[in-house]
């Protein structure tokens, strides 16, 4: 595996386990937008690439109940094993395979609705991914696709460049690519095969004031930054980053929020 997706994968196996407690709302919010402009007939197969600790799945399969296939798939172990646990106890017969999303082990056109959620931004060639989202997808099925977008996150990515500058780390790897706009995602979709349902780039200018829970938030959902840390000097340096973000951004840290939520169907 790649040096970049190897470390992807450790660093979300190391948020799993606080992941839903402090993120999974967020996540599932997103789905529930876009669950409803899904068209799909009954008993659906539905597959989630970067399933994570599966929120968006275990949701869809509520949505769609009962649904003919569900299956999950995330590059990191510690994600899939929370996911399959948490299937488990709530009974819903999903299967959760650890397996990289520009590579899908799955049959062309075995799906009626493939969902993905805060992945695509993590992906070098975008139009790829898509392209194999669009293979293993029916002609006619559907994608719901939430992701990260410009200009996103960019307070934060400057901060945690001082940061890692201030505690002697090396400059932070670039190892999200630059985020996409709407318009250049809906344009990846149309080339990739798919039809347009809806396209929206929700953006919101937020103000932290809880340094602490938004460091940790931002550690959990965005682990990479720190991926390289001894797991010893986590918490310290988490401490370090709120009484730093305190002290240069007295009152509130403005963070930029952007997304892009796109329904596509692909054409027949
Ligand atoms: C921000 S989390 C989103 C998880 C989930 N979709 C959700 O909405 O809660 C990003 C996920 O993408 C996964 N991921 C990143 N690159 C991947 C790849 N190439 N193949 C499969 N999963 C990947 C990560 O392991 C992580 O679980």
């Amino acid at each position: 595996m790649e040096a970049t997706k190897e470390r992807i994968a450790k660093g979300y196996s190391h948020s799993a386990p606080r992941y839903d407690a402090l993120a999974g709302h967020l996540y599932l919010m997103g789905i529930r937008r876009l669950l409803p402009r899904a068209r799909t007939g009954p008993m659906p197969a539905i597959l989630d690439v970067g399933c994570g600790t599966g929120v968006n799945l275990l949701e869809a399969a509520r949505w769609f109940a009962p649904a003919r296939q569900l299956c999950g798939i995330d590059i990191s172990p510690g994600m899939v094993s929370v996911a399959a646990a948490k299937a488990a106890a709530l009974g819903i017969p999903a299967t959760f395979t650890v397996g990289d999303a520009e590579q899908l082990p799955y049959d062309s056109g075995q799906f009626d609705l493939i969902i993905c959620n805060s992945v695509l931004h993590w992906f070098k060639d975008r139009g790829a991914a898509l392209r194999e989202i669009g293979r293993v997808l029916k002609p006619g099925g559907q994608l719901l696709l939430i992701c990260a977008a410009s200009p996103g996150f960019r307070e934060w990515f400057a901060f945690t460049d001082q940061l890692r500058q201030l505690i002697g780390l090396a400059p932070h790897p670039s190892l999200v690519p630059n985020l996409p706009t709407a318009v250049e995602v809906g344009g990846l979709m149309q080339e990739a095969g798919f039809v347009l349902d809806h396209l929206a780039n929700p953006v919101h200018l937020q103000q932290i004031t809880d340094y602490e829970s938004f460091i940790q938030l931002m550690s959990t959902v965005a682990p990479l930054w720190s991926a390289d840390l001894p797991p010893e000097l986590e918490q310290t340096v988490e401490q370090l980053a709120a009484k730093l973000m305190r002290a240069a951004f007295p009152g509130s840290f403005p963070s930029t929020w952007a997304a892009i939520e796109a329904v596509g169907t692909r054409i027949p």
